[in-house]
C-alpha cells in the first residue's frame, strides 16, 4: 500500500480540525478531534481546533480562514453531507467523503439499497411507516421479516437507538414509544459483530485493512459497548476463514467504491453462523481517536497512528471527481 508520511513543505498550512457538532454522536467526536489536533500538533503541523456548534460567525470565520480542514466528527450535520457542502461551497479542501457518499451513507436504507444493487449481501428490511398505528406496523413487520428484528434509527450512529424486538408485543410496545424518529426494521442475523477499514492510497488502489471483531455478551455492538461502559472484547486481525475474510474485504471495498467514499471509510458487518457476511452501514467519518477502531485496524496492518493521520489529511487534496 502506498502511503508516505508528510514532507515539510506540507507544514506550512493551517488545519483547521472540526469536531464536537450538535449530533448525539458529540461526545465521541470530541475524543476524536482531541487527538487527531494532538498528534498533528505533535508533527508540527498548525491546527486550530472548532467546534460545529460555535456560533454562527465565529463559525463563518474559522471557515474561511482554514487552508485545509480535518473532519474528526460524526452524525447528523456532519456526516450527513452537510458540512461538505458548505465546506465546497467555501472552497475549503476537507478530508473524507465527499457530498454524495456523505448523504447516502448516513442514511442506512438509502445505503443499503445502492449496495445491493452491486452485489452486496445486505439483511432485509423496511422503513417504519411513522404515521401508522404501532399495532398495524408491528403486523404488517412481523409478515414480511421473521422475528426476532432490529429496530434502528435511518440516521443514527453509535447504536443509539437500537432495540431488539423478539415478538409481535414487544415490537408494537417498542414502536409506540419512539414515534418521532424515522426508523427501520431489519431482519436480526444472529453471529458476530466485524467492522472493516478500507483506505484509499496515494495511488488511487483501495486496500481492505484487517477486520476487527467487537465481542459482547448478546452479540450486538451497543452504545455501552461503544462507550467501553459494557462488556466488550476486542479482536484485531479477527479471528475469520480464509473465505469469510476475502469476503468481508472485497464486500467492503466493493461498498466503498459504490458509494462514492473518498480516501477511508469503515463498514460494519454481521458475519453469520454459516460464515456469511451481511452489510449493516458504512461510517464515512468513522471516529478516529487513537484507540479507537479505525486506529487499531490500521495498527494491525502496519500502519502507525501518525502515519494515517497524515494519509487522511493527504486526502483532502485529491479532486474527488478523478477517484472511481
Ligand atoms: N440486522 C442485524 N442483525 C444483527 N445485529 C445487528 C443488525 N443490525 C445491527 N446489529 C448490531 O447493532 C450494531 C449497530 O448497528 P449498525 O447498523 O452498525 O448501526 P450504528 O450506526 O448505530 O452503528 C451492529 O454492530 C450489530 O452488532
Ligand atoms: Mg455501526
Amino acid at each position: 500500500m502506498l502511503i508516505t508520511p508528510l514532507d515539510p513543505t506540507e507544514l506550512s498550512s493551517t488545519v483547521v480540525v472540526i469536531t464536537g457538532g450538535w449530533s448525539r454522536e458529540r461526545d465521541r467526536a470530541l475524543l476524536s478531534g482531541r487527538t487527531v489536533a494532538g498528534a498533528l500538533d505533535e508533527m508540527g503541523v498548525k491546527t486550530r481546533v472548532i467546534d460545529l456548534s460555535e456560533p454562527r460567525e465565529d463559525l463563518l470565520d474559522s471557515l474561511v480562514e482554514a487552508e485545509r480542514a480535518f473532519l474528526a466528527i460524526a452524525g447528523r450535520g456532519a456526516e450527513d453531507g452537510r458540512l461538505q457542502g458548505l465546506l465546497e461551497t467555501l472552497g475549503v479542501p476537507y478530508t473524507g467523503s465527499g457530498v454524495l457518499a456523505s448523504a447516502i451513507g448516513m442514511n442506512k436504507i438509502h445505503a443499503k439499497t445502492v449496495v445491493s444493487a452491486a452485489g452486496i449481501r445486505v439483511p432485509v428490511g423496511t422503513r417504519i411507516e411513522p404515521r401508522a398505528l404501532p399495532d398495524d406496523e408491528a403486523a404488517r413487520i412481523s409478515s414480511m421479516l421473521e422475528l426476532p428484528v432490529i429496530l434502528k434509527p435511518i440516521s443514527e450512529g453509535g447504536s443509539i437507538g437500537i432495540q431488539l424486538a423478539t415478538s409481535g408485543e414487544s415490537l408494537a410496545s417498542a414502536l409506540f414509544h419512539v414515534a418521532d424518529e424515522e426508523l427501520m426494521a431489519e431482519a436480526f442475523h444472529p453471529g458476530r459483530t466485524l467492522s472493516i477499514g478500507v483506505l484509499e492510497d496515494r495511488a488511487g488502489l483501495l486496500h481492505a485493512l484487517p477486520p476487527l471483531e467487537a465481542v459482547t455478551p448478546n452479540g450486538i455492538y451497543s452504545y455501552a459497548a461503544k462507550r467501553g461502559t459494557a462488556d466488550c472484547a476486542y479482536h484485531c486481525p479477527a479471528r475469520v476463514s480464509a473465505i469469510t475474510l476475502d469476503d468481508l474485504k472485497s464486500q467492503a471495498v466493493a461498498a466503498h467504491r459504490t458509494l462514492h467514499c473518498h480516501s477511508y471509510s469503515r463498514h460494519d458487518f454481521i458475519v453469520d453462523n454459516d460464515g456469511l457476511a451481511w452489510w449493516l452501514e458504512v461510517n464515512t467519518l468513522p471516529g478516529l481517536s487513537k484507540s479507537g477502531n479505525f486506529a487499531r485496524m490500521a495498527q494491525a496492518d502496519g500502519i502507525p497512528y501518525e502515519l494515517l493521520l497524515t494519509h487522511i489529511l493527504r486526502g483532502a487534496d485529491i479532486d474527488r471527481r478523478a477517484r472511481p
